[in-house]
């Protein structure tokens, strides 16, 4: 059995809330609340999800920035948490974080020659000389030359700090990185031109990405599979043309209803989710969408919280409906589940799906 490069086991990270004069801990939120996902080498995962579903804090929670409160990273089979000091440092350059906001990763005081130099004159033993040859080459390799290392931060435009970003990780050597939004707030010739970039140094260098981002058009061109985050849960995961093509849990539908040419069950899906989601402070009682789901069924939803479970292939979903949701079930009925829920909607009937007229 081959072991995946990178297996991320029930990782949590809570963060504690403090408050009062002693400001004491009252209450934990759970920005990521059990994720388990397994990355081969070579692979692309997307991980996407509103904001605030806490794609960063897992991100960060992978390569180490912030410790996990329970659950296990493993890279290359071995456990990051379990490991000595000294293998566990060098285990970590390989596994690398692309933070969301490019000015985060640079000192605005220093040009850019030092800012990429200084992760190799931290890590490496290499002479001065050898450094700025790998400074160089990785420069050449992002798409810019010398000239942008005399610059301080302020002097670049948003696709060149980007650019750097990359080059400020790739000098280390890394087999994986998470790249957080790496497209964020660029225009979109720039974008093209980042995702391009991605795409050629993932088959220069052998890289391995988990790729964050909102943005499932971008998700779709870059990721080979996909894991949907919700309130710190991934609740759909799976290769990303099935999940896009045959979403199972009502959250996947309402993120692709969002992008009307990406909708795969045609205009009724639109505008099925309204609302903010809840503060992951204080959860909704069984499944964590109920609060917002059009699918929602009393004594079903709130009665406990569904796992991910398999509904194809390499597919799974965490909704206890999801076999409404599939689109040959669909099909035999002659209407899509959220088709007739907001049929009954309009209607002002208060049936839901499963429930009989009866009652
Ligand atoms: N250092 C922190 N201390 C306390 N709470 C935090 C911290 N970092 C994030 N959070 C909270 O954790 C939750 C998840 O945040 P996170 O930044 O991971 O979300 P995100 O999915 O990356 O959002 P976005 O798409 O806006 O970047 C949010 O409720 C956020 O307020
Ligand atoms: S379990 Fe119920 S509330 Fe949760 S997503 Fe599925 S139908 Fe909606
Ligand atoms: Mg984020």
């Amino acid at each position: 059995m081959t072991v995946p490069l990178l297996d991320i086991r029930d990782l949590k990270r809570y963060f504690p809330v403090r408050s009062g004069l002693l400001h004491r801990i009252t209450g934990l939120l759970r920005a990521v609340d059990g994720v388990s996902l397994e990355v081969d080498a070579g692979e692309v995962i997307g991980i996407v999800g509103e904001s605030g579903c806490g794609k960063t804090t897992l991100g960060k929670t992978i390569q180490g920035i912030y410790r996990p409160t329970d659950g296990e990273v493993f890279l290359e089979g071995k456990p990051l948490s379990r490991l000595p000091a000294k293998e566990l440092r060098r285990l970590r350059l390989s596994l690398q974080y692309v933070h969301q906001d490019p000015l985060a990763s640079f000192d605005p005081w220093w040009p850019m020659a030092r800012s990429l130099d200084e992760p190799l004159r931290a890590h490496t033993e290499l002479p001065w000389s050898a450094r700025m040859e790998r400074v160089a080459s990785i420069v050449r390799a992002v798409g810019l030359d010398m000239e942008h290392l005399e610059r301080f931060p302020h002097e670049l435009s948003g696709g060149q700090l980007r650019r750097l970003t990359l080059a400020r990780v790739l000098v280390l050597n890394p087999r994986v990185i998470v790249l957080d939004e790496p497209t964020a707030s660029l225009d979109v010739s720039v974008q093209a031109r980042i995702l391009k970039l991605l795409s050629k140094l993932r088959s220069e260098f052998n890289l391995t990405y988990v790729f964050i981002s909102h943005d499932l058009r971008i998700v779709r061109i870059m990721c080979d599979r996909v894991a949907v985050m919700y309130l710190g849960k991934v609740v759909e995961t799976g290769p990303t043309e099935v999940v896009l093509q045959d979403p199972r849990h009502p959250y996947t539908r309402a993120l692709l209803a969002a992008i009307p040419h990406m909708t795969p069950g045609g205009p009724q899906d639109q505008n099925l989710v309204e609302g903010e989601p809840p503060s992951p402070l204080f959860l909704p009682q069984g499944c964590r969408f109920s609060s917002r789901c059009p699918l929602f069924q009393e004594g079903l939803c709130n009665a406990s919280e569904p796992a991910l479970s398999p509904v194809g292939p390499g597919h799974e979903a965490a909704c206890f409906r999801s076999a409404e949701l599939s689109r040959a079930e669909e099909a035999k009925a002659g209407i899509g589940a959220f088709g007739l829920e907001r049929a009954e909607k309009r209607e002002g009937r208060k049936m839901r799906i499963g429930e009989s007229n009866a009652s």
